[in-house]
């Protein structure tokens, strides 16, 4: 896997030379338009990359965006890899491993995610706390790759503290609500039964979904400090609960996506 992830890193480094990306960036569902606020230097198709997973799922368009957001180098992924595609978690994860070895510092990472807290709206901003795993395997099972990190990584502090803090501020300055709470990631693809949401937000959960959680952990082997939010795109407790499809979803991501997208930007200004 160091080949792999090595042979993608020096295709990148060529396409983009002397860029060096500081932030990296994951999308999720419905949430792409921050791209518009790049200024855009390298767009490179998953595709193209040797070794990069192709992203399947419509809503999503797979390139590897590198420019500035708010003045600092980012590097950006329009579209992300989900387990419930049939890719292996090695592949969900890879992106973020060539980002760390392309120099990218700190992660920033959004989704769209079902509310199972009763006080959250749709369209509401939750800063992710804190999260539990219900994917049915993590990125770090197998042979540990030492130059990646440590075979028994601490999760203890996954969330960046300092970043959550920051996230308050620029809500506050930006005269928006933001909830913060703990996410739990399911394999989907299918949405949860309401015997489902009720066991998760019995277990702890304010927000279910079917990301993150596998680029959080990669991110944490690597020593990558890590700022998370999700967008409530539906609402899972039992009195609020309705069918819901994609385009509900995309249409709830929508509407938070400008607040989404100051969000993460102000927030990269800051560091
Ligand atoms: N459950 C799981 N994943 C989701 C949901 C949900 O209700 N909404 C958006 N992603």
């Amino acid at each position: 896997m160091m080949q792999l992830l090595k042979e993608s890193t020096s295709y990148i480094q060529k396409q983009i030379g002397d860029f060096a990306p500081e932030f990296g960036v994951i999308l999720g569902t419905g949430l792409g338009a921050l791209v518009n606020d790049i200024e855009v230097q390298y767009a490179l198709s998953y595709a193209d990359i040797p070794n990069f997973p192709v992203s399947t799922v419509e809503s999503h368009s797979g390139k590897l965006i590198f420019g500035k957001l708010a003045d600092r180098p980012v590097v950006v992924m329009q579209g992300r890899f989900h387990y419930y595609e049939g890719y292996t978690m090695d592949q969900v994860v890879f992106p973020v491993r060539v980002m760390k070895l392309l120099g990218v510092k700190k992660l920033f990472v959004s989704n769209a995610a079902g509310g199972l807290n009763p006080s959250f709206n749709t369209s509401d901003l939750m800063v992710i706390t804190d999260h539990i795993n219900l994917q049915p395997s993590n990125p770090l099972i197998g042979k540990n790759h030492n130059e990646l990190g440590p075979r028994f990584p601490d999760m203890s502090d996954v969330y960046d503290e300092e970043m959550v803090r920051q996230a308050m501020i620029v809500a506050e300055d930006a005269d928006f609500d933001i909830r913060e709470g703990v996410y739990v990631s399911v394999p989907g693809p299918m949405l949860e039964t309401p015997a489902e949401y009720k066991y998760l937000s019995i277990i702890g959960a304010d927000a279910v979904g079917m990301s993150t959680v596998p680029e959080v952990i990669a991110a944490r082997h690597m020593g990558m400090p890590v700022f998370a939010v999700s967008v409530i795109t539906d609402l899972c407790t039992p009195d609020k609960l309705k069918k819901v499809v994609l385009a509900d979803i995309l249409e709830a991501a929508a509407i938070a996506e400008p607040r989404m997208t100051h969000l993460i930007k102000e927030l990269i200004r800051l560091q």
